[in-house]
């Protein structure tokens, strides 16, 4: 696809927010004004590109929200934007405010529909990863991930203080439907006694062999990190089974969407204002349909069709480490 100079684009964030996606914004902004690229901020992801929502940003636009969680833009799960019509109204929409590329700061399902919206109607798009999960296959890291496992670390480092007094079983769930990658971080960094998984059946038998093995050597309370599965509340359904089967009661803790909030920490800022650039840059350079990624340890512009599936971040290993080093 021969490519036409890059004059105008707009960027939105997409699906659940995560901490330094407006690291991410003010970097695409900043960088856009540097290289005299006009930008819109479109608000709401996807569906707001589909009702028109955008507005032209400047670099005072941005300022004062390196610090702040969330998203100013805004963010949607948009199944409009799953169907090939809508595709088709939303190039439309950005034809007539000549905006000549796209980039989208998202998980799997938004680097689809940018995929989709760039091989339908011949839009440049860049994806940046963004999402608690960090869940996306050819990333090592998705922006947002530090944060949240920091938030559970601080919650599970609270909750390991109760049950230290009062003698008890905790599990703790935290965020990933369909993955298990903050549940293996934030077990390994709590010194949890067991990490549930998403992709494992729940040995019950194991568990309550460790909580006694402990209890035999004067310990007497555990934390368990359960990743959520498909429905939050999961770890309700383990301790009622722990309870029934294996005479062990526990409390439980689910800490949901607290883990999505919050000030992003160093990660996040850092790798938000160097993805962001990145993305501008290389959509100046006439690259397009390419996401910006770290692996292993670098950041890098890989083609887009590398990062468009779910995957689990999760080396099995760790499940051991956090096991072996709570006898
Ligand atoms: O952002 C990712 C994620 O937080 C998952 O871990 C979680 O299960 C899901 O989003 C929740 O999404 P929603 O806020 O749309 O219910």
């Amino acid at each position: 696809m021969a490519q036409k100079k890059i004059k105008t684009i707009a960027v939105l964030t997409s699906g659940g927010d995560s901490p330094g996606m407006n690291c991410v914004i003010r970097s695409i902004v900043r960088t856009s004004v540097g290289h005299g690229i006009k930008v819109y901020g479109i608000e709401r992801g996807y569906s707001g590109l589909l009702n028109n929502e955008m507005r032209e940003m400047n670099a005072s636009s941005v300022g004062n929200i390196i610090q702040r969680g969330g998203t100013i833009l805004l963010s949607s799960r948009s199944p409009e934007f799953r169907e090939a019509s809508h595709r088709a109204r939303a190039a439309q929409i950005l034809e007539d405010r000549d905006i000549d590329a796209l980039i989208v700061c998202g998980g799997d399902g938004s680097f689809k529909g940018a995929m989709a919206l760039s091989q339908e109607h011949n839009i440049p798009v860049i994806g940046i990863p963004g999402t608690i999960d960090n869940d996306l296959s050819g990333t090592d890291y998705t922006i947002g991930f530090d944060t949240a496992v920091n938030t559970a670390i601080e919650a599970v480092d609270k909750i390991r203080d109760t049950a230290a007094s009062n003698d008890r079983t905790f599990l703790i769930e935290v965020m990933g439907a369909r993955s298990s990658a903050i549940a293996l971080k934030v077990g390994v960094c709590t010194g949890a006694e067991n990490v549930l998984l998403n992709s494992q059946k729940v040995d019950y038998e194991k568990i309550a062999k460790a909580i006694r093995r402990g209890m035999r050597r004067g310990k007497n309370s555990s934390i368990i990190i359960v990743a959520e599965g498909e429905k939050p509340g999961r770890a309700y359904n383990i301790s009622n089974v722990l309870e029934d089967m294996h005479n062990i009661p526990s409390k439980v803790c689910v800490l949901g969407h607290i883990q999505r909030g919050g000030s992003p920490a160093a990660n996040d800022r850092f790798f938000g204002a160097l993805m962001g650039m990145m993305a501008v840059e290389t959509l100046f350079e006439g690259n397009h349909r390419h996401a910006i990624v770290l692996h292993r340890g670098e950041t890098k512009v890989v083609p887009l069709d590398k990062c468009m599936e779910k995957s689990d971040h999760v080396m099995e290993d760790f499940v051991g480490l956090a096991e072996e080093l709570s006898i």
